[in-house]
C-alpha cells in the first residue's frame, strides 16, 4: 500500500459548532496523521480561487458564501491511500447519501455544508496541499 498526502478541510459550518475536535479525532482514529494544520478565514477571493474548478455551478456563489463566513481548519493528512480512505471516512457529498459512521452522516447539515472538504485525486491533493501550505509548514 502506498503512503500518500491528501488535503482537507473541517469547514465553517463545523468550527461554528465546535466539532474541530471531534472531527479530527475520527482522522487519527482511521489511521490518518495529520502532518499539517491551521486555522484560517478565508476571504472571498481565496474561496474563489480554491474551488475555482466549480466556478461555472450553479452553487458556486452559495460556496464561497459559506466558505467565506467563519473560520476553517486546513490539513495535510498522511497514511496509506490517504486520498481514498479520507474519501471513505467523509462519506458521500450530500449527507442523505452518506453511510452510517461516516462524518458528514454524522455532523454534516446539507450539500452546502458538509462540515469537510478532501481531494479526489493525487494530482489534485497536490495543488490543495501548496494552495494553503509551504513546505516547512508540512512536518511528516
Ligand atoms: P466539497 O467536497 O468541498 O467540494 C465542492 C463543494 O460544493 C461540495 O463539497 C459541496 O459542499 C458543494 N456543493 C456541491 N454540490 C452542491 C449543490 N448542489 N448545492 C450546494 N453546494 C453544493
Amino acid at each position: 500500500m502506498a503512503i500518500e498526502r491528501t488535503f482537507s478541510m473541517i469547514k465553517p459550518d463545523a468550527t461554528r459548532r465546535n466539532l474541530t475536535g471531534a472531527i479530527t479525532k475520527i482522522f487519527e482514529e482511521s489511521g490518518l496523521r495529520i502532518i499539517a494544520s491551521k486555522r484560517v478565514w478565508m476571504s472571498r477571493r481565496e474561496a474563489e480561487g480554491f474551488y475555482a474548478v466549480h466556478k461555472e455551478r450553479p452553487f458556486f456563489g452559495e460556496l464561497v458564501e459559506s466558505m467565506s463566513a467563519g473560520p476553517t481548519i486546513v490539513q495535510v493528512l498522511e497514511g496509506e491511500n490517504a486520498i481514498s480512505r479520507n474519501r471513505e471516512i467523509m462519506g458521500a457529498t450530500n449527507p442523505k447519501d452518506a453511510a452510517e459512521g461516516t462524518i458528514r452522516k454524522l455532523h454534516a447539515l446539507s450539500i452546502g455544508e458538509n462540515s469537510v472538504h478532501g481531494s479526489d485525486a493525487p494530482e489534485t491533493a497536490k495543488q490543495e496541499i501548496s494552495y494553503w501550505f509551504s513546505e516547512t509548514e508540512i512536518v511528516g
